[in-house]
């Protein structure tokens, strides 16, 4: 009977042993899935540029990629607080982020533009926007470049699609949002349009905790290789052409 127990013993540990070795590492990565197209919900499950990209880098990886959705200013308390590995949610790398976390070798080139209603475009400049009312996201850059411009009113919404709403509604003058997320609301909103301003340019990148080293170095080859191998391009042509 010990004898027998022993085995059974043996033997679950020996499976136990094997399984762990199989199982591949799991990445937990932040998102904020209302950024179309680089991070939208599809069947109520996050989609886009972005969710595809980190996909790929976990093949090369091996790892196994877990997409956790929530609100933009939550992203990187959550990632400090070691609820998700990685961000990846179209977030610009800036002076005050890198205060806390650190970000990859960026990905993407975007730049803040101006969204008003159609026939409504008297904005030739960011200056011109000032003693507007103008609508931003929480957390956003586009805040901080509305907030540099003198006596303007700033109204700020959880998600992009409140603004285009609000903007619709009459509600405020103009928003200041992403390039690529404003075509797409726009394309999807009757009567409105792009101001035809020049903004400052970002870059989006993949952000990590700063103690975080090994996962840097991994995540950056990964995006080398996805550049390389035209998987990036393939992506590129999904998701902006
Ligand atoms: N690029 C801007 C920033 O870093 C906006 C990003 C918003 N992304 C999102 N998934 N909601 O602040």
């Amino acid at each position: 009977m010990k004898k027998v127990l022993k085995t059974m013993l043996m033997g679950i540990l020996v499976l136990s042993l094997s399984v762990s070795a199989f199982a591949k590492k799991k990445i937990y990565v932040g998102t904020n899935a209302e950024f179309p197209p680089f991070e939208y919900l599809e069947n109520g499950k996050p989609a886009g540029f972005d969710i595809d990209l980190v996909e790929e880098m976990g093949k090369i990886m091996d790892c196994d990629i877990k997409v956790v959705d929530m609100a933009f200013d939550g992203l990187l308390p959550a990632l400090q607080m070691k609820k998700v590995d990685v961000v990846i949610a179209g977030m610009t790398e800036t002076p005050e982020r890198l205060k806390t976390v650190s970000f990859t070798s960026p990905y993407y080139k975007a730049s803040q533009v101006i969204v008003v209603r159609e026939g409504e475009n008297n904005i030739k400049s960011f200056d011109d926007l000032k003693g507007k009312k103008i609508g931003v996201m929480l957390g956003f850059t586009g805040d901080i470049v509305v907030s540099k411009i003198d006596n303007v009113k700033i109204e700020r919404y959880n998600a992009a699609y409140a603004g285009i709403m609000a903007l619709k509604a009459n509600k405020i003058d103009a928003i200041v949002l992403d390039s690529e997320p404003a075509k797409n609301f726009v394309a999807q909103n009757g009567g409105l349009e792009i101001a035809d301003v020049e903004g400052a340019q970002e870059e989006y990148a993949i952000a990590v905790r700063k103690n975080d080293q090994k996962l840097m170095e991994e995540l950056n080859k990964a995006l080398e290789e996805v550049k390389s191998n035209g998987k990036y391009d393939e992506l590129i042509d999904k998701y902006f052409k």
